[in-house]
């Protein structure tokens, strides 16, 4: 897949108006978008729960947005498909003959049938063709004609223009292995916001990096913002994960990038003990110089990369409603690693991790949400200085809000 490099980003569509009952919400998100880190505050209640401003999120973000939505190796060969629902958009990620990825929509073009519906189609799988299930309509993967119409019997006795007929297709880009996805045909290329990140990552040769384990988790009953914000800080490790993860990667040490913009990095050092020890110490090449520890990089909104000693975990967050959302986490080893002896055991063991830690977040998200549906609700809490990715998010959603 080639990135795009140089051109322009094109204007941004006629800015509609924001609705009128937001005034409030969006009067307050530009006061608290201008304070220096040292006064930040959260956001008001009503930025997490109104119905409203999850709207004017999906429009002037989501629907514009490049987001990350799975691995390139999750759809590893010509022919090879991946099903994806964005934001109420049935979605089919392909690979054609020629490797080329395509994201198209999965809506038949004769009577909106869903061309892989979850009951009888898994997620994903490869294939020659996309046949409709309901009246076998069958679309192409291949390159040039992707999406478009290869055969449709019983229709020669009628005026039917077959050559016309395709599947929509978005816009798609690899970023480190990553799949993004743009919903927005005018929406400029992706890779140039990311550049200075990639400079940040470039040592550790993501790209290759090879996914081991994928899950999902539906429907958490949570704003979107909940989630991300609280992938967007490791202040929480002292309290959440005082059992599991602080030992091991105090919270308190981590050293948060000054950064601004789309995305974020920051760095926390593995503890002393663990260092010397023989869990995650015992590797030293992922680290900051010569220590080893956590780099975390973000890209707002749904987006957070953990790279650790010998493994990354990606966390891929999609609102599905004004309180609830799908969370996706991936974890990934070098290559080669999955055949190394002793693998399958070390597969374990980061499964577990991964339920238990993300069962101590979603004790966090669940309750933050109880809290911001409580009356009266409290507001302006204040941040810490390890919460400035935050900060910076508040910006960021004041840029594309305001
Ligand atoms: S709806 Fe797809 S072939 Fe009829
Ligand atoms: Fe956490």
């Amino acid at each position: 897949m080639t990135l795009h490099r140089t051109e322009a980003k094109e204007p941004a569509a006629p800015s509609s108006l924001a609705p009128e009952g937001l005034r409030a919400t969006l009067a307050e998100l530009r006061r608290l978008a201008e304070l220096p880190l040292e006064r930040g505050q959260t956001l008001p209640s009503q930025a997490y729960t109104s119905p409203e401003l999850y709207e004017w999120e999906v429009e002037r973000i989501f629907r514009r947005e490049w987001l990350c939505v799975a691995r390139a190796e999750e759809i590893p060969q010509p022919g090879s498909y991946l099903r994806l629902d964005i934001l109420g958009t049935p979605l089919v990620i392909t690979r054609d003959e020629e490797g080329e990825l395509h994201a198209l929509s999965r809506v038949c073009r004769h009577r909106f049938m869903d061309l892989l519906p979850p009951e009888t189609a898994p997620e994903h799988g490869c294939l020659e063709r996309l046949t409709c299930p309901y009246h076998t309509w069958a679309y192409r993967l291949n390159g040039q004609y992707a999406g478009q119409l290869a055969g449709a019997p019983l229709m020669q006795r009628v005026d039917f223009d077959r050559a016309g007929c395709r599947l929509p297709a978005h816009r798609v880009e690899v970023w480190n292995g990553f799949v993004m996805l743009n919903l927005d045909p005018g929406a400029g290329p992706a890779a140039p916001e990311l550049r200075g990140l990639d400079l940040r990552l470039n040592s550790h040769g993501i790209a290759n990096w090879v996914s081991v384990h994928t899950q999902t988790w539906e429907g958490v009953p949570a704003n979107w913002k909940v989630a991300v914000e609280n992938g967007s800080e490791n202040y929480h490790h002292m309290g959440t994960h005082a059992q599991s993860l602080d030992p091991v990667l105090p919270g308190r040490y981590t050293e948060v990038d000054e950064c601004d913009g789309r995305w974020f990095t920051m760095f926390t050092p593995l503890s002393d003990a663990e260092r010397g020890g023989t869990g995650l110490g015992r590797h030293s090449r992922s680290g900051r110089g010569a220590r080893p520890g956590m780099l975390i990089a973000g890209i707002f909104p749904q987006f957070v990369l953990a790279v650790l000693p010998g493994s990354a975990i990606s966390i891929r967050w999609l609102p599905t409603g004004p309180a609830t959302h799908d969370t996706r986490i991936t974890a990934m080893v070098p290559p080669g690693v999955p055949d190394t002896p002793g693998f399958a055991e070390q597969l374990v063991d980061i499964r577990a991790q991964i339920a238990r830690i993300q069962e101590e977040d979603l004790v966090a998200v669940r309750g933050v949400q109880r809290g911001l549906d409580s009356h009266p609700t409290p507001s302006n809490g204040r941040f810490s200085h390890l919460e400035r990715p935050l900060w910076q998010f508040q910006r960021y959603l004041a840029e594309r809000l305001l």
